[in-house]
């Protein structure tokens, strides 16, 4: 069997940690005393601490979601149908420049609502057939409410990205409350990923000229129809295989 490699990239304690560190820096140039300082680390910082866990709660049900499918089903087919998982939670810089754009109010309430990728969990197949497979078993799950879905597999994008995207609310069990929260689920084949990762590349390039722009990016609209083609042989062989 074999092990799937589980790839945490940002932590909720760290984005916490940051917020607070800010937010004490701003009560010091304010000159809070103690008492009020105490308040102030009661009503600003806790509650950014508890939202940011939230998240990092969310995607832990989510991946035991994942691992328990994976398991399940390297007893009915063959092999394990996930290559690995890669989650995160968003960075705290990357939520306040999306609260800008969507001119969004500055509070956690108007964030919770509008934003959906906060908590990110992206899970890489080697097949396409295992990317529906394991999307249509985790929507039939009861405490799973599914908000969205795009399919960009089946309508890529005019960059030539493919991936199946869920939007899904999941429930996680504080101390004394039940909570539903939102994950983005990006499920791709290794194909997909490598291209995706590539094209994400160019995206953050700045210096590059206009027309190297326009040559690279059909060059990778280019590679993302060979790419699936491959994907699509790939699944083939497979399929006259098992
Ligand atoms: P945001 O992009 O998150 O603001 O929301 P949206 O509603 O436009 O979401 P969409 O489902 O289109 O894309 C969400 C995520 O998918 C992005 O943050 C990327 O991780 C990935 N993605 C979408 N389009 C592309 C693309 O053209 N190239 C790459 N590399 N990734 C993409
Ligand atoms: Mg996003």
């Amino acid at each position: 069997m074999t092990e799937i490699e589980f790839v945490n990239g940002g932590d909720a304690k760290q984005q916490a940690d940051k917020v607070a560190k800010e937010l004490v820096k701003f009560s010091r140039d304010i000159n809070f005393d103690g008492e009020a300082l105490l308040d102030f680390v009661q009503e600003s910082i806790i509650p950014v601490e508890q939202f940011f866990a939230n998240y990092t709660c969310a995607i832990m049900e989510i991946e035991t979601k994942f691992k328990v499918l994976n398991e399940q089903f390297s007893l009915k087919y063959d092999g394990n149908p996930i290559e690995s998982i890669k989650s995160r939670v968003k960075d705290y810089d990357s939520i306040i420049r999306k609260i800008i754009r969507k001119k969004l109010p500055h509070t956690l309430e108007a964030i919770e609502e509008n934003i959906n990728d906060i908590a990110g969990v992206r899970v890489i197949c080697s097949f396409e057939d295992d990317i529906y497979r394991l999307a249509k078993c985790l929507l039939q799950q009861d405490d799973i409410t599914l908000i969205r879905e795009k399919d960009y597999i089946q309508n890529p994008k005019p960059s030539g990205y493919r991936s199946l995207h869920l939007i899904v609310s999941v429930p996680i069990f504080l101390e004394n409350e039940k909570k539903d929260v939102k994950v983005e689920v990006q499920l791709r084949t290794i194909a997909m990923d490598f291209w995706a990762s590539l094209e994400h590349k160019l995206k953050y390039k700045k210096d590059i000229s206009p027309d190297k722009l326009e040559m690279l990016t059909k060059e990778l609209v280019d590679c993302a129809n060979v790419s699936a083609s491959l994907d699509r042989r790939m699944q083939n062989v497979r399929n006259n295989i098992i």
